[in-house]
């Protein structure tokens, strides 16, 4: 099997006696022939390991810590709830994902509320439902959610997000933490100080921490060291300056998995530096030690989920390429048209089989930019060949649409052979329901 692909599939994989991968003790043909395809497979192995991996390599160094699952990346409740039984939080976004959160049972002392701009029914729905902390992106939040926390009787716990003005070296559309954001208060330009002196005057509000988020699939453990410098420092001027407390500290998510080739620092190496300056920021400013909010989203469901795809088509055009069509596509996973997404891919029924021949992948949907691999090295494909796609767990079922009407794919969870359905395919009936 080639080495990246074999790099980035679930910790479950294996070549059967057949040449077909199987995954958490089952055969992916059998699987697409039973549950059709484009398909969704997570393997619960290898989501469990990664939520143990990352929260050990935390906690290892930092004496409180919490760890939250970034719901955005993957909000299906089968996902979740396995989440929840590891003993982590999340992180929610939306109405749908507070509601999601509830549903699946986790408590509202583990959960944070995020987002840019929240509406007045979202603030007021994490009010009554409770959350941990809500995270203050900016200062008409701030004024929203202090006239419905008074009107409730309520105080908050809120942390203030700042934009430390760090980039990341990421993809702009997956960046965050430079000064021309959307997302966060700039500490340079004094407005994060002014929306902190106003949450901690504001009636109904308790601030109690500051977070950063510098953006995803970071793969460098630098950007968040100079950001901790930075918000720490902040942190601690504001509780000498004002009634501010530093209880918790997060520098958010975004660490990066491996992609296609690239190497990444390993959990341990990104938990132990981070740990490291985080605590010795805290020694040298003499403040005492905040509790740790991690918030990681693709680094957990990543690489817990393989994509499978049927060939149809096959078209070569002398001296030009090769081009072979699958049954997904921009639908199911538009990461590659959006920013470049990369991903390995591999013929799941013929895996032990020489790579021969270069394809272009490319989706069925009407979008000439429907480009799931730019080149992949293959064995010579045959109609009805099965492909793999690892590494598909963030951000592609969360993001499909139902362009072209394409129904949402199934999305199984197998485990020691045994298969569970998280979320169906869609139907037509699914998709004309809520018209008139
Ligand atoms: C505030 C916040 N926290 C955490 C995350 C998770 O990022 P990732 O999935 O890259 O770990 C995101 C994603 O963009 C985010 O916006």
């Amino acid at each position: 099997m080639d080495s990246i692909v074999a790099s980035q599939l679930p910790i479950t994989a294996n070549v059967n006696d057949l040449g077909h991968l199987e995954v958490g003790g089952r055969d992916l043909v059998d699987l697409q022939r039973e549950y059709g395809s484009p398909l969704y497979v997570f393997d619960e192995a290898t989501l469990r390991e990664n939520c143990r991996i990352w929260k050990r390599a935390f906690e290892d160094h930092v004496p409180r810590v919490q760890m939250f699952y970034a719901a955005k990346a993957l909000a299906y409740s089968g996902i979740l709830d396995v989440i929840r039984q590891e003993g982590w939080g999340v992180d929610v976004v939306s109405e749908g994902e507070i509601r999601a959160a509830r549903h699946v049972g986790f408590s509202s002392k583990d959960v944070v509320f995020h987002g840019n701009n929240k509406t007045p029914d979202e603030l007021r729905l994490a009010l009554e439902f409770g959350t941990k902390v809500v995270v203050v992106d900016n200062e008409y939040e701030l004024s929203v959610l202090s006239d419905l926390a008074t009107q409730a009787g309520k105080t908050v716990p809120v942390m203030i997000r700042v934009n430390p003005d760090v980039d990341p070296h990421t993809h702009e559309h997956i960046s965050t933490g430079q000064l021309d954001s959307k997302f966060g208060l700039p500490i340079s330009t004094g407005l994060a100080e002014k929306v902190c002196r106003q949450a901690s005057e504001a009636p109904g509000i308790k601030p109690v921490g500051i977070h950063f988020h510098l953006g995803s699939q970071i793969e460098t453990v630098e950007p968040y060291l100079a950001a901790i410098d930075l918000a720490m420092k902040f942190g601690a001027e504001m509780t000498q300056k004002y009634d501010f407390r530093l209880d918790f500290f997060s520098p958010g998510g975004g660490f990066g998995v491996r992609q296609n080739g690239t190497e990444v620092p390993t959990p341990e190496y990104f938990a132990s530096r981070i740990s490291e300056r985080f605590q010795e920021s805290a020694r040298q400013l003499g403040v005492a030690l905040p509790t740790l909010l991690l918030e990681l989203g693709r680094s957990v469901v990543a690489q817990a989920a393989v994509a499978v795809y049927m060939v149809g088509s096959l078209k070569h055009i002398d001296g030009v390429r090769s081009f072979a069509a699958v049954d997904g596509g921009m639908s199911d996973n538009i990461r590659p048209a959006l920013y470049g997404a990369e991903y390995p891919i591999a013929v799941a029924n013929r895996m032990d089989e020489p790579a021969t021949q270069s394809y272009r992948i490319v989706g069925k949907y009407c979008e000439s930019g429907d480009v799931l691999v730019n080149e992949a090295k293959l064995p010579t494909l045959e109609h009805g060949d099965l492909l793999v796609m690892p590494m598909v767990g963030a951000y592609a079922p969360a993001m499909a649409s139902n362009y072209n009407m394409a129904y949402k794919p199934a999305v199984i969870m197998v485990s020691e052979g045994e298969v569970r359905m998280i979320r169906r395919r869609e139907s037509f009936e699914d998709l004309i329901r809520l018209e008139s």
